[in-house]
């Protein structure tokens, strides 16, 4: 049965996940600017940084300056990633009002994402989580290679995933967002993912993290949406991708799932216009191609 929702929330992820994979490094400056400037479209929920090893992310070593220079506004959510107490004492310190702790579907992306088993990760969020909760702060899950795995395959177990789902929920985190972290998910397999979750899970703690590589993540969009999923992470210019995921390229350009959206009459509070600007902003900084239809055909349209 269809359920698209009338409004969907937009977690913007390209600060985090869109720069984190850049071949060369960005100032911290341009991080600062690029989420300033996303909040003035409208971004109301942003991952700003993460607090991960320097040695293993060294895009995002200057997350604690990233936050702390940013003008907050309020009634925004500033989120960081943090996989161990070490990153969220210093999410804390960076004045974080979200973290997201993350774990993958398949042991060998934990491995090379996080150096740990699947158990091993739970092991690291649960500390996590309750210094949150001691905090007020509320934690998000992420779920890595739930429609595929850059090396175990393309079949990733969706009950697994709802299984591991259910217990990030019952850990206490709020929400739960699927990472199609090599993007070669399709829409009946994004479908029966969510099928196999909300047998466990209400479809609204569940969000979309779906990477473009394959050109499918707008579809798995629709056919998530269908579904009722109502909160959709993406990034401005569709920029990054994951360092432990060769070849893996953006997530899903923000602008893309905006326009798709605005033509389906579905509501998120962003302004189009500012979006395909700042889309602009960021790849001309970074010199980093657009990687959005929409943007390119604002861009192109007007000259
Ligand atoms: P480890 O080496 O197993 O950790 O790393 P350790 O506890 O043994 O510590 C080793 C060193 O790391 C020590 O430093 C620690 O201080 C340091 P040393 O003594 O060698 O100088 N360290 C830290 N430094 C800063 N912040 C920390 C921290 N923790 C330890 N929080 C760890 C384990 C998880 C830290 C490491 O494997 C790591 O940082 N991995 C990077 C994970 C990552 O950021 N991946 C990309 C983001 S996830 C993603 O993109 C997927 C997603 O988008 C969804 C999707 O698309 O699927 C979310
Ligand atoms: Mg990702």
């Amino acid at each position: 049965m269809s359920q698209f929702p009338t409004h969907v929330r937009i977690v913007e992820v390209g600060a985090r996940d869109g720069l984190q994979n850049q071949p060369n490094p960005v100032p911290t400056a341009t991080k600062v600017d690029l989420i300033e400037r996303l909040i003035d479209a409208g971004i109301t929920h942003i991952e700003a940084g993460a607090f991960v090893s320097p040695k293993w992310v060294p895009l995002m070593a200057d997350s604690m300056d990233v936050m702390q220079q940013i003008k907050r506004q309020p009634d925004v959510v500033y989120s960081a990633l943090t996989p161990n107490t070490q990153g969220m004492t210093a999410a804390l310190a960076a004045g974080a009002n979200e973290v997201a702790v993350f774990i993958a579907a398949t042991e060998s992306f934990s491995q090379k994402n996080t150096n740990c088993s699947i158990e091993e990760a739970f092991a690291r969020a649960a500390p996590v989580i309750a210094m949150a909760q001691a905090n007020q702060i509320r934690v998000r899950g992420y779920i890595s290679c739930v429609l595929g795995c850059p090396y175990e395959g393309l079949e990733t177990d969706a009950n697994k995933v709802a299984v591991l789902t259910d217990r990030l929920i019952q850990m206490g985190c709020f929400e739960v967002s699927l990472g199609d972290t090599i993007g070669t998910g399709t829409p009946h397999k994004a479908q029966a993912l969510i099928d196999a979750i909300t047998e466990r899970v209400p479809v609204t703690q569940l969000a979309a993290h779906f990477h473009n590589t394959y050109g499918q993540a707008l579809a798995n969009l629709y056919g998530v949406l269908e579904r009722g999923v109502a909160v959709i992470d993406s990034s401005v210019a569709g920029l990054g991708g994951c360092p432990y995921a060769k070849g893996a390229t953006g997530n899903v350009a923000t602008e893309d799932v905006l326009y798709m959206l605005q033509g389906m009459g579905i509501t998120t509070g962003i302004d189009l216009e500012k979006m395909v600007a700042t889309a602009a902003f960021i790849s001309a900084a970074i010199e980093a191609p657009i990687n959005s239809h929409t943007a390119n055909a604002f861009i192109r349209r007007r000259g």
